[in-house]
């Protein structure tokens, strides 16, 4: 693989300002001797080296990057980020990521145990790489995702959209979709299902027959799909989430959404995070948040679901409220063990 990044200098000789912020990123994430040749747009000369690649190629910005692989047409980036987490954050030749059948279950849990939550995001992501998902709510979880930027490490994001989620946070997720200039994969329940629930039960059968069936249609059934062929998923679980969450591991096989041919890890980097740690995070770093969260949102789910707490109230008072607390789980979360069980 061959790397070329063109750089635009201006007329007075000076870097551009994109460019020298781009070279910037890559020094500060450690890639930058990784590019195997710089090339110099000259502003005014169109026969410099960096104008005749821009017109080869077809791009009117700078800086671009251009990744050549051997077989294929090269592939063209003009986002710093894009090329570091897609290209040159991956050591060259590296192997891919061990099966997680292969993990020392013990092992990986004391070592973790030490960790912060920064650090337990990048383990992961180095070890199942970028097939590793996280599972992203619209909610003040934006902090996992901010932790996965921070690594500098390609990773896959999803949101199940249940169709039934807040105006608000779906410009959120839209928000931070931009924000970070990543793909979020927005996955939507399965339409045959869905429409005969609707069908038989109108749209509202969750205030009068419990939430488990519309959960089970909108998210579990979509998440199931989501993760069939995924060696890993991260959470933004907590344990002081909820009475069912007590108990929450940092790292934790799950049955519930293996494949049939290997064992899905679940990893829950925020486990032993308070809310207020979250937020300090989210604050501190400037990460944008659901305006939910101003408006006495504590937790957030679907909107039918989901309604403001006050303060001193426990934040899951505001989920599913008309059911027992201690059934107020939606089946995303239900069946993570901690143990060290093979399924083999
Ligand atoms: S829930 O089970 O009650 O809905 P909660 O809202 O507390 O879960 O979120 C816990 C974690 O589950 C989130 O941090 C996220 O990882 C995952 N999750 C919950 N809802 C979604 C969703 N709609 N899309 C993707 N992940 C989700
Ligand atoms: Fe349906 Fe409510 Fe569950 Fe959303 S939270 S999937 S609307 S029952």
């Amino acid at each position: 693989m061959r790397v070329t990044m063109v750089k635009k200098l201006l007329a007075d000789g000076s870097a551009c300002r994109k460019c020298a912020q781009a070279e910037d990123l890559l020094q500060r994430r450690g890639v930058y001797d990784r590019l195997d040749e710089v090339v110099i747009a000259q502003e005014g000369d169109p026969e410099s080296p960096g104008m005749k690649l821009a017109r080869e190629h077809e791009v009117d910005l700078a800086p671009f990057w251009i990744v050549e692989d051997g077989d294929g047409p090269p592939r063209i980036y003009t986002s710093a980020i894009q090329v570091f987490r897609d290209v040159l954050a991956i050591p060259r030749g590296a192997p891919p990521g061990p099966d997680s059948d292969d993990l020392d279950f013990d092992a990986a849990r004391q070592k973790l145990a030490g960790m912060t939550p920064i650090e337990i995001v990048q383990w992961t992501l180095e070890r199942f790489g970028s097939d590793c998902a996280i599972a992203f709510s619209g909610a003040e979880d934006v902090a996992l995702l901010d932790m996965a930027i921070e690594t500098g490490l390609p990773f896959s994001t999803f949101v199940l959209d249940t169709g039934r989620l807040h105006t608000e946070t779906y410009e959120f997720v839209d928000q931070v979709r931009r924000h970070y200039n990543i793909t979020i994969d927005v996955l939507s329940p399965d339409a045959a299902s869905l429409e005969a629930l609707v069908r038989a039960k109108g749209l509202f059968s969750f205030y009068e027959d419990g939430h488990q069936e519309c959960c089970g249609i909108r998210k579990v059934e979509t998440l199931t799909r989501a993760l069939r062929h995924r060696p890993a998923w991260m959470t933004g679980q907590r344990r002081d989430q909820s009475p069912t969450r007590a108990d929450v591991p940092i790292l934790q096989t799950d049955p519930r959404f293996s494949g049939p041919d290997r064992t899905l890890v679940k990893v829950n980097p925020l486990a032993e995070w308070s809310e207020a740690e979250v937020w300090a995070w989210i604050r501190d770093r400037g990460v944008p948040f659901n305006p939910l969260h101003e408006r006495g949102y504590a937790s957030i789910g679907c909107a039918p679901c989901t309604r403001p707490t006050h303060p001193g109230q426990h934040p899951r008072e505001g989920r599913w409220w008309w059911e027992d607390a201690t059934k107020r789980e939606c089946g995303l979360h239900l069946a993570g063990t901690a143990t060290n069980r093979r399924r083999r």
